[in-house]
């Protein structure tokens, strides 16, 4: 498929600069926008990037752009096929997701009007935490229709899923397949039912013991990063994550990937951004996809939705 098609990335923190770095990489936009509210930041990275561009071999030009709170600098985003909102604050360590809630709340609702105002036909990919809310937020403030706004944590977190996995049994990444749905927070549900290592089912391979332990760790799979980093938040793989997103937006691929979606009706859950798997491609999500699930997981999901749900009206109200 040839180069084409405008993508911005608001925020330029870490998260947001590798995600605009993989954008570019894959070589299949023209132009990737990188904002940030402090002056020069953008503006630097894009010049950097672009450098690498001979040695790496791509030309998808990366564009740094000023934005402020006011809306002031968001003409650089106009007529984005793709923005990925990755403003907000980190966590600190000790701190949960939640804790983040009204600062971000204030950030995010705001990027997503300029963005609205900007980039009228954009499929938006939220990133910032807490990742269910600020999607919710992020559909409200827009005012785009509901397909059109995504969250990234499903993806994120079936990849750490699947590397514990892989450490733990020894296997290649490549022959592990796992899957967590839910929130990305507390009640996370990672999906065991649809885990295998070449095949084989992982409770059959590593004992329930061992998989719960690694569920687990998979739940709190950002907090460890936190808690070592010390400063910041996870980046690499959270930006290949929603870099991925991105592409099958981009090339309307179809691909299903464990993604925060609206959910109307499907596992006789209605009305709520939760995590689960769906396809997706221009657009945003094509269609929401039934994961068959046994008893204990759909019991699960639906404890997901009623934690988020109450969480998700709690931003309604700040
Ligand atoms: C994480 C953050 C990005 O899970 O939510 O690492």
């Amino acid at each position: 498929m040839s180069r084409h098609g405008k993508v911005s990335v608001i925020g330029s923190g870490f998260y947001g600069t590798t995600t605009a770095q993989r954008l570019a990489e894959y070589d299949i936009f023209d132009t990737v926008v990188l904002t940030d509210i402090l002056d020069g930041k953008p503006q630097g990275v894009a010049l950097d990037i672009n450098q690498s561009r001979s040695i790496e071999g791509f030309e998808t030009e990366v564009v740094g752009a000023t934005t402020l709170p006011d809306g002031s600098g968001y003409e650089a985003i106009a007529d984005s096929d793709i923005v990925i909102i990755t403003a907000g604050l980190p966590r600190k360590p000790g701190m949960t997701r939640m804790d983040l809630l009204e600062v971000n709340a204030g950030i995010v609702g705001g990027v997503a009007k300029n963005v609205a105002k900007y980039a009228p036909n954009a499929v938006i990919l939220v990133v910032s935490n807490p990742l269910d809310e600020m999607t919710a937020l992020a559909q409200k403030a827009s005012g785009f229709p509901k397909d059109r706004v995504i969250g990234q944590a499903g993806v994120l977190d079936t990849a750490r899923f699947t590397n514990f996995v892989a450490e733990a049994t020894g296997a290649a990444t490549a022959d592990v397949r796992t899957l967590t749905l839910g929130s990305h927070g507390e009640t996370m549900v990672p999906v065991p039912s649809v885990s295998t290592v070449n095949g084989k089912k992982i409770v059959d391979v590593l004992g329930a013991e061992k998989v719960a332990e690694l569920v687990d760790r998979t739940r709190n799979g950002g907090a460890e990063i936190v808690k070592l980093l010390k400063t910041g938040s996870a980046y690499y793989a959270p930006s290949a994550a929603v870099a991925r997103m991105a592409k099958a937006v981009h090339e309307d691929s179809g691909a299903v990937f464990p993604v925060c979606a609206w959910v109307d009706g499907e596992f006789g859950i209605s009305g709520v951004y939760l995590g689960v798997e769906a396809k997706l491609g221009k657009g945003g999500i094509k269609q929401v996809v039934e994961t068959p699930l046994d008893a204990e997981e759909l019991e699960n999901l639906k404890v997901a939705a009623e934690a988020v749900r109450a969480k998700q009206a709690d931003v309604e109200n700040l």
